[in-house]
């Protein structure tokens, strides 16, 4: 009964969505289990390239069955363009379903996001404003609406109509915006319920299920460790917990059946939105890594903060996961560089740490100390086999992997399925 959870270890946008395509042709059922509509998983196949926000990213298989967890927090109208986007290339969505437990973004999460980012002025996050961190703030406030209520329209009138009370208050009095018309938000969400009725239904019994016969289950990550509320760059993080741990949870089962639990990093490091980030290149070699990369968010098209790796927060974010095995993506962007650099420690005030600290404003003050390795300057997008890597790309990656304490298994050359490089079996 394995299961593989597949994590991001830095602050999102590693390729997981690659990872899990890749995967799951050997996989019975995927579950996305965080985050929402926040999340852009790029698969590159067959079919085509794809940016996938809320669809797991199994969905090229047609023996793969595709689950949005409870952990989730959907924007039905976000989700219904989706699955139109791919049905119109060519794509099954006939074995996709929604966890009846999942909560819905609504209208008011949507404008709150905004409204939110904006009274914090210089302060603000930097969210996507897909209205995610409103809507887990109402699954914890007790005020959310989950997919199930949706097959159940006299029932969801009455939730609306007592929350939206609520929310026009906030809406009318604190921030001075006109109110939402109960009318309006309940016709909407009727018409989402009736295309979304057929995919709703309690899905952790079907992960049991698989699980009671011995097939492969994969959790698909959204955002990264470095993103999580309690152990992330908080504040500055998302709203729900995108480890290992997170999985778990938001898919519905023990924590007792997870077997494999695989890191994916980036050769480099990447952030979008605001909060600290020590290795940050402020400079040309910084650009040079986005432009090289394209590193632009997929969600808000918003320029990628590009750095160099950094070795402190890996090595924390793969203890507090518990990674059995690591995936580096986009190995092929470093293949220009003469001399990289990895941080192995920080210079905070005057003293040399190694551990990634808790305080924003401690991170904020933190300087990478940096090791330097040769470069290979040698194109790796062709090469599919790990011995064929230039001695000095296997130096760097053996590096990673000493200094993250945790093999690496899966090398990343190109977006498409076979730039990969298979180092050691994941299972
Ligand atoms: P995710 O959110 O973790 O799924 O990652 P994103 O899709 O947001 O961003 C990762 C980007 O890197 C996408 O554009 C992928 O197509 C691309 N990608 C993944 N692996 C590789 C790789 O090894 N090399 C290159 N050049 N691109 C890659
Ligand atoms: P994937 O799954 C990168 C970031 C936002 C912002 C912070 C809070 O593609 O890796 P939110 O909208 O969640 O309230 O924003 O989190 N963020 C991501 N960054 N990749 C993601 O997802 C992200 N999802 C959220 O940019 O800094
Ligand atoms: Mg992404």
């Amino acid at each position: 009964m394995p299961v593989i959870a597949v994590i991001g270890g830095q602050w999102g946008d590693e390729g997981k969505g690659k990872v899990v395509d890749l995967l799951a042709e050997k996989a019975s059922i995927v579950v996305r289990f965080s985050g929402g509509d926040n999340a852009g998983h790029t698969v590159v196949n067959p079919y085509g390239e794809f940016k996938l926000h809320l669809v797991p990213s199994g969905i090229f298989y047609r023996h793969t069955v595709c689950i949005i967890g409870n952990g989730v927090v959907i924007n039905p109208a976000v989700l219904i363009s989706e699955i139109g986007q791919l049905n119109e290339r060519g794509v099954d969505t006939a074995k996709l379903f929604i966890s009846d437990r999942a909560h819905l973004i609504m209208p008011y999460h949507i404008l709150l996001d905004g409204l939110e980012e904006e009274s914090r002025a210089g302060k603000a996050l930097g969210t996507t404003r897909k209205g995610v961190g409103p809507a887990f703030t109402d699954k914890a406030a007790r005020l959310g609406i989950r997919a199930g209520d949706l097959l159940d329209k006299k029932a969801l009138l009455e939730r609306l109509r007592f929350i939206l009370e609520y929310k026009n208050i906030i809406l009318t009095k604190v921030y001075e915006v006109n109110p939402l018309s109960l009318d309006e938000v309940y016709n909407d969400y009727c018409q989402y319920a009736e295309r979304l009725a057929p995919y709703i239904r309690e899905t952790s019994i079907m992960v049991e299920e698989a699980l009671n016969k011995g097939e492969l289950v994969l959790l698909e990550g959204a955002q990264g460790s470095l993103l999580d509320p309690d152990f992330g760059t908080y504040p500055y993080t998302t709203s729900s917990s995108p480890l290992a741990s997170g999985g778990c949870l938001g898919a519905g089962i023990s924590p007792n059946r997870l077997n494999h639990i695989l890191g994916v990093f980036k050769a480099y490091c990447t952030r979008v939105g605001s909060g600290p980030m020590p290795t940050e290149l402020k400079d040309e070699v910084g650009n040079l890594i986005r432009e090289r990369a394209h590193e632009y968010g997929t969600t808000t098209g918003r320029p990628r903060r590009c750095g160099w790796f950094d070795a402190v927060a890996a090595r924390f974010t793969s203890r507090i996961n518990g990674f059995t095995g690591v995936a580096i993506t986009r190995l092929d962007i470093l293949d220009v560089f003469p001399r990289l650099k990895i941080c192995v420690g920080y210079k905070l005030d005057k003293q040399t740490i190694n551990y990634f600290p808790a305080s924003i404003t401690a991170l904020e003050r933190c300087q990478p100390i940096y090791e330097e390795l040769p470069g290979w300057q040698a194109p790796t997008s062709h090469i599919n086999e790990y011995d064929k890597l230039p001695p000095e790309a296997k130096k760097y990656l053996a590096r990673l992997e000493e200094l993250i304490g945790c093999p690496v298994k899966l090398i990343c050359v190109g977006p498409r399925r076979e730039q990969t490089i298979h180092k050691t079996p994941i299972l």
